[in-house]
């Protein structure tokens, strides 16, 4: 029998600070029932050894039709028939499919092509600070975490600069309506006929007149009929949500734990070299994202202490196995030298993440930039005042004033 618990895991107060809620549940209910708005009652996981053997077991499946009987399919909430075209993503499909659609972006992601970009993000970075300098404060999300990772996965992508604020607007809406009630996610129905009627004209854009950019060499392998128009739509979107909101929080939440550790710091600020140390802490300690994407049981599925039953929707939740004192000496303290950091912020198994070399190199550059241009940066208000995001995947702050003298 699993246990119920009662927690709101998109409520500000709880996003504020879930970890003292998460030494409770991995101590007593460490594998429990939660009721969601969007995904009735799931089941949740929050230690480290059931969370990455959740991750790593292919019985665990990403697409419903691949686990749940054809009953329990109809009693699933339909996706509007407008997402239709963006539902076929990697994220949500199992092999072979997903392992096709993987292989053919995989290669752009390797961290040889990824070195090959840093001088590109150094100079997007660079531009996005000069202007900040000459302001005693600004909002760290809004001018800096947020469009660097947009323009760095839009020229990717190949979206042209004067469309790529558009873009994450759009991109934006998308996460809410995979987040939110279904009545909000009607709210943001408009955006994604936008988003959707744009992708459409960008990619016969890139037919037309192909380019040296992603979109164009995928609209390529369309040609060989390796990928359809839907899969395309759909690689182009999860990689434009995937590839910037995380890294956005990675910057944000980055610096709010520095912020609020004094001591890691000025350790930092006196060792620039333990940068690449310092970022997986912040990828552990206060990592962009909360749990994982939803998985559902394709049999009953022993795992822990408990048999998961067959057609169950399961999430693991990465930010508390991230603070397993099983796993990790000093769990909650801030190390930034940790070593090892076995964190599963970019998750495990086949669905590991494709962009953390992008993230990490993105990270690095963003820390470097901040710490040496604003090395007496500090919150403009307490950190009790900031506002997490209401999502229940994600986890990041809406607005970050600092004051950079
Ligand atoms: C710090 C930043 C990032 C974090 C913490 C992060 C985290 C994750 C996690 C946890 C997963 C697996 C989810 C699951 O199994 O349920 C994932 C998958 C994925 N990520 Fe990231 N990510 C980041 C940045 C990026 C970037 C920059 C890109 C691309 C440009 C990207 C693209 C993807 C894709 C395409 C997948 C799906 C892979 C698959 O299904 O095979 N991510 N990411």
């Amino acid at each position: 029998m699993i246990p119920a618990v009662a927690i709101s895991l998109t409520e500000p107060a709880f996003k504020a600070d879930p970890f003292p809620t998460y030494v409770r549940m991995r101590a007593e209910t460490p594998i429990c029932r939660i009721a969601t708005s969007r995904n009735g009652s799931a089941i949740f996981v929050t230690r480290y050894a059931d969370v990455s053997a959740l991750l790593r077991d292919k019985r665990f499946v990403k697409d419903p039709a691949n686990a749940l009987t054809s009953e329990q399919l109809a009693q699933q909430r339909r996706i509007p028939g407008l997402l239709s075209p963006l539902t076929r993503n990697i994220l949500a499909l199992d092999d072979p499919d997903h392992a096709r659609l993987r292989r053919l972006v995989q290669a752009v992601f390797t961290p040889r092509r990824i070195d090959a970009l840093e001088a590109q993000v150094v100079a997007a970075s660079a531009a996005l600070l000069e202007p900040l300098h000459k302001q005693s404060s600004f909002d760290l999300i809004a001018d800096y975490a947020l469009p660097l990772p947009v323009k760095v996965i839009s020229d990717l992508l190949g979206v042209p600069t004067a469309d790529q604020t558009r873009f994450a607007r759009w991109s934006h809406a998308l996460i809410k309506v995979g987040s939110v009630s279904p009545i909000n996610a009607i709210l943001q129905m408009p955006a994604v006929l936008s988003f959707l009627r744009y992708l459409k004209r960008l990619i016969a854009m890139k037919r037309k007149d192909p380019a040296d950019d992603l979109i164009s060499a995928l609209v390529a392998q369309q040609q060989d009929d390796v990928l359809s128009e839907h899969e395309l739509m759909a690689m182009i979107s999860i990689l434009l949500s995937a590839g910037h909101e995380t890294t956005t929080n990675l910057i944000g939440n980055g610096m709010l734990t520095l912020m609020r550790h004094p001591a890691a710091r000025e350790s930092l600020l006196t060792a620039p070299a333990l940068i690449e140390p310092a970022i997986e802490e912040f990828l552990r300690f206060e990592g962009p994202v909360e749990m994982s994407t939803p998985r559902y049981a394709s049999d009953d599925v022993a795992l822990g202490d408990v048999t998961i039953p067959q057609g169950s929707t399961v999430f693991g939740i990465i930010a508390s196995a991230n603070r397993d004192d099983r796993n990790f000496v000093n769990a909650d303290r801030v190390l930034i030298e940790r070593d090892p950091n076995r964190h599963l912020t970019f998750g495990e198994g086949g669905h590991y993440c494709l962009g953390a070399s992008l993230a990490r190199m993105e990270g690095r550059v963003a820390f470097a930039h901040l710490l040496d241009r604003f090395p007496n940066m500090h919150m403009r208000h307490p950190a009790s005042s900031h506002r997490w995001r209401p999502n229940m995947v994600l986890r990041g702050i809406e607005r970050f004033p600092v004051i950079c003298a």
